[in-house]
């Protein structure tokens, strides 16, 4: 496929609506996990020049630092620990609308307002998180959730 990506200026739902068909398309013929990872986090940040867009893979018992797009974050995530590892602790996205007022959370950047993480899925099992930040207070609504989880999903 081409590898531009194409987003008109729309609403956040129309913009998701438009990325979504074409992250399918992008990651479709390729099998290894890092690269697809990789091309959806740099859509993701493409489309919505989010703060901090980048994954969280496990490996062994921690979460370690995968493809991102955004300031140097930390590397490791213990579970239970911060959004990510809450996220994975509970296996349930996660939206915090203002970082300050979630207790233990990891503040790789002060810029940081609000996040979301969504846990991904191999047959069920647990193999990391999405995680995105913003530098804007309350910047994600269950419409964020509903279609990220669909990106996520499309990488399972
Ligand atoms: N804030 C996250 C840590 C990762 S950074 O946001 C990139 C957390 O509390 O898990």
């Amino acid at each position: 496929m081409a590898e531009d990506l194409i987003i008109s200026k729309g609403s956040k739902s129309e913009k998701y609506e438009e990325l979504i068909p074409q992250i399918r398309a992008l990651i479709l013929y390729e099998s290894d996990s890092i690269a697809n990872m990789a091309n959806v986090v740099a859509a993701l940040k493409q489309t919505f020049d989010f703060f901090w867009v980048g994954f969280y893979i496990l490996r062994e018992d921690q979460l370690v630092l995968g493809p991102f797009q955004g300031p140097i974050a930390c590397t490791r995530i213990k579970k239970g620990r911060g959004v990510c590892g809450t996220a994975w602790e509970k296996g349930e996205t996660i939206v915090v609308p203002d970082v300050d007022q979630f207790p233990g959370h990891i503040a790789c950047s002060s810029l940081s307002k609000s996040e979301v993480v969504i846990p991904l899925f191999d047959d069920d099992e647990f193999i990391g998180v999405l995680d995105i930040d913003s530098d804007k207070v309350n910047d994600f609504t269950q419409e964020d959730v509903f279609y990220l989880e669909q990106i996520v999903g499309l990488l399972e």
